[in-house]
């Protein structure tokens, strides 16, 4: 009975220091200061009314949850400055962008969008089969 009480206990300790100290992995990022400004301006701008997030968010836009790793950073000031025909320009300073890409970034290494880019026109409208 001890004996099965003290490997128990072993694997229970195992188990613990495998999930707390490696679970994360390395989409466990803590979020700068400028990601964090870069969120609030996110918010402010109500990017997420067209845009998702890891999934949530408005569907008029494409999903930019991975969009750094997809798009140039030229492509993508361009995008939130100017905007298009369906999207609006933002008038925001260089820095402000600067920090809206860098929460960006952090949103592209902690998460993956399930939408893949195949699926993706260039403008970001989905390419979906019709019913
Ligand atoms: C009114 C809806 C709307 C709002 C608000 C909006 N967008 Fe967009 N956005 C779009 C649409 C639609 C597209 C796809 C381009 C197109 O079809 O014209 C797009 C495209 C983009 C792209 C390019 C995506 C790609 O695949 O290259 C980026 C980056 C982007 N938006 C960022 C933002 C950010 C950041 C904000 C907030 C400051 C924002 N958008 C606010 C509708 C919107």
């Amino acid at each position: 009975m001890r004996t099965v009480l003290a490997i128990l206990l072993l694997l229970f300790a195992t188990y613990t220091v495998l999930v707390y100290g490696y679970g994360h992995g390395d989409r466990d990022e803590r979020a700068s200061a400028a990601v964090r400004e870069g969120m609030r301006t996110w918010q402010k701008e109500n990017c997420a009314s067209c845009h998702q997030l890891y999934g949530l968010g408005g569907y008029m836009g494409p999903d930019l949850t991975n969009i750094t790793s997809q798009r140039d950073t030229l492509r993508i000031r361009t995008f939130i400055r100017y905007g298009t025909g369906r999207m609006p320009g933002h008038a925001l300073s260089d820095v402000e962008i600067d920090k809206m890409i860098a929460f960006l970034g952090w949103v592209d290494r902690t998460g993956t969008r399930i939408m893949p880019p195949e699926a993706t026109h260039w403008t970001g409208t989905y390419l979906l089969e019709k019913p």
